[in-house]
């Protein structure tokens, strides 16, 4: 076993500690770090699965976030943007509070009251992060959507939390092309009357058509007053939705709430980044996805951080960028994902070795496995065997981190490929069918035992789906359909998903999401989607499809079948390959098996399927299955 003995040298060991010694008082004197206009009266309220925190209590993420270093040092950097073009913008937090202000006055004009949605559909550039900052300032929940979504994907979620106003770009830059946003969402929101203004920021230039209720942000939101009072909001107040993908066809909106989370991801951020006055960070996460709300909005403003935010592609026009951009910056602590390793190390060494990356003291990764090859690269290559790599992992629902190394507070021996332990204040284990804890190096299910901070406090619109997706498997222990064991020195090693979840470029997809795109087709019956591993890009996509009776099969209907799923979910789901099959492999009940349609599409041996005699008809699932190879072997 291959063991690192790297950390920054911190040995606080009071943290830990404190938290094994009373959970629930330790996060109570974690959120003290926190600006609270009043105190809360009881720490948390659990009513399983629905947990409260620091209930009775006041607080404000954008005051925390701007105000609170404002009144310190207002000329503090807050963020060093990069465009694709090389154009460049510093902003203070002084600045970024008088912006965030004026979209707030922007927003109360147009109607927008505490409680209501307002959905971002916005390009890297500082003007999201104001806009999470104005909803928060003003109670309004924000609803982020990545920009590689697309119009349908959009006009779902934007049904779903029946956003009154949007506020998206003429278009933002990626690898040298315009993505149009504002047309995406013209056509996302043709027939939806509830959406009553669109903000659109001027930013690339690009030929956009106005219609009458959409606002250009300079001229409106640049007339506003620079000065908005921030709310005082209970800590259980809703501060955003982020709709993630789940074993069902549908989008799920994760709901946030504020005083919760923002303690969780406030102590995360310090434990894990160490993160100090000096230190410029660099998280290359969209802020369209929870890392970037997480660790590129609330984390580090709150801490009144300095960070460099790049728009465009980190591998554009070459591989070096990422690399320049460290050298140009100084930057300390990068931040980024297994994905984006594996490509730059496919890249080779020359283009690292070529910049001066001596700034660099922590190197993070989140999102998926990180292979040990690449951890090992990272911390060889662009850590120059001086930086700790801190892989951590969480989700979308936990808000935060919930497994890392934590460099700020501790130094243990790091393992390549394990998150390593549980962050104090959070209790996880690995568990069997029935819910027993697994013996140590065993495979099992993770599960959260207790509430934390930062979970979701529920899906939107729908208490019931989110009782059945994380609380129905186990009684009173969150399920989050991961595999992982535990090594016997407490070490967790994530062994992937346990569901139809898939994690392409580190984007989180659900296969039955992309099914439905497919079978929204007129050709299709049927669908089935599974991931095989990619090299870089961790998974990819690739689908068995029936085409309905009266269709046959033409290259130009796969090619219209790729443009399809782009269209309806978005580039991001585009399908590596397509075969087309007479009927797909299925239990008796009739659910298609995705495990062996997964093991032939990766070439493995399917073995004797007559085990599969209670599950399905076995000479049916054997002929499908020799269809299938035969497929498969067809150029
Ligand atoms: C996976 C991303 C291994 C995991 C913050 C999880 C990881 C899902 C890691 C959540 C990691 C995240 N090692 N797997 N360090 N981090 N995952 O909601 O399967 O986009 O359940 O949140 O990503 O993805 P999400």
């Amino acid at each position: 076993m291959d063991l690192y003995d790297i950390g920054l040298g911190n040995t606080d060991t009071k943290t830990r500690a404190g938290a094994e010694q009373d959970r629930i008082k330790f996060w109570e004197s974690q959120a003290r770090n926190l600006f609270w206009f009043n105190p809360w009266h009881t720490a948390l309220e659990w009513n399983p699965p629905f947990a409260r925190w620091f209930v009775g209590g006041k607080t404000n993420a954008s005051y925390n976030a701007l105000d609170v270093t404002v009144q310190k040092n207002p000329n503090k950097k807050a963020i060093l943007w990069e465009g694709e073009d090389g154009t460049q913008r510093t902003l203070t937090y002084q600045d970024l509070l008088a912006q965030v202000s004026k979209l707030a006055n922007a927003l109360k004009q147009l109607g927008v009251k505490k409680g209501d949605r307002v959905t971002v559909y916005l390009p890297m550039v500082p003007e999201l992060i104001v806009s999470l900052l104005a909803c928060a300032r003003i109670g309004a929940i924000h609803t982020v959507i990545f920009s590689g979504f697309s119009a349908q994907s959009i006009r779902d979620r934007v049904v779903d939390s029946k956003s009154s106003v949007i506020i998206t770009a003429d278009g933002g830059r990626r690898r040298g092309t315009i993505i149009k946003l504002k047309d995406v969402v013209d056509v996302a929101i043709a027939d939806l009357d509830f959406v009553k203004n669109v903000i659109v920021l001027e930013h690339t230039g690009n030929n956009i058509s106005y219609t009458a209720r959409d606002k250009k942000w300079n001229e409106f939101v640049g007339s506003m007053e620079p000065f908005c009072d921030a709310e005082a909001l209970d800590s259980t107040h809703p501060l955003y939705i982020l709709y993630t993908s789940g074993t069902t066809g549908k989008p799920k909106g994760v709901l946030h709430g504020t005083g919760g989370y923002l303690t969780h991801v406030y102590s995360t951020f310090k434990w894990i980044f160490d993160i100090c006055d000096s230190d410029v960070y660099f998280c290359t996460a969209d802020v369209g996805w929870v890392t970037g709300h997480s660790y590129v909005v609330y984390g580090p403003l709150m801490h009144g951080a300095t960070q460099v935010i790049y728009e465009g592609g980190l591998d554009y026009p070459t591989p070096a960028r990422i690399w320049e951009i460290i050298s140009r910056y100084r930057v300390t602590i990068l931040y980024t994902t297994p994905t984006a390793l594996r490509m730059f190390m496919k890249s080779g060494d020359a283009l690292p070795n070529s910049n001066n990356l001596t700034s660099l003291r922590l190197l993070g990764t989140v999102g998926e496995p990180i292979n040990p090859q690449v951890w090992k690269w990272y911390f060889k290559t662009i850590g120059k065997e001086k930086c700790p790599i801190i892989d951590t992992w969480w989700q979308t629902e936990t808000g935060a981190a919930m497994i890392s190394p934590l460099p700020g507070i501790e130094t243990i021996p790091l393992k390549p490929g394990s998150a390593a332990r549980p962050v104090p204040g959070v209790s996880i284990s690995i568990v069997d069918d029935v819910g027993n804890k697994v013996q140590s190096d065993s495979k099992g299910y993770l599960v959260v035992e207790d509430p934390w901070p930062g979970m979701l406090l529920s899906l939107w619109g729908d208490d019931e789906k989110y009782k059945t997706v994380y609380w129905s498997k186990y009684k009173n222990m969150y399920y989050a359909g991961d595999f992982a064991k535990m090594d016997q020195d407490g070490y967790i090693w994530m062994l992937g998903r346990a569901d139809d979840v898939l994690k392409v470029a580190g984007h989180r997809l659900g296969t039955a999401e992309i099914e439905s795109g497919f079978v929204s087709h007129d050709t299709i019956a049927e669908a089935a989607v599974c991931g095989i591993p990619h090299d870089v890009k961790g998974e990819s996509i690739i689908a068995f499809l029936v085409l309905r009776d009266g269709f046959v099969f033409t290259p130009n209907l796969k090619e219209e079948l790729v443009q399809h799923i782009r269209k309806t979910i978005g580039p991001i789901a585009t399908p590596d390959l397509l075969y087309f099959v007479k009927k797909l492999p299925k239990t008796r009940s009739g659910k298609i098996m995705r495990r062996l349609l997964k093991a032939i599409a990766k070439g493995e041996k399917i073995g004797d399927v007559s085990t599969l005699e209670d599950e399905a008809s076995v000479d049916e699932v054997k002929s499908a299955l020799a269809e299938l190879e035969q497929t498969l072997k067809k150029p």
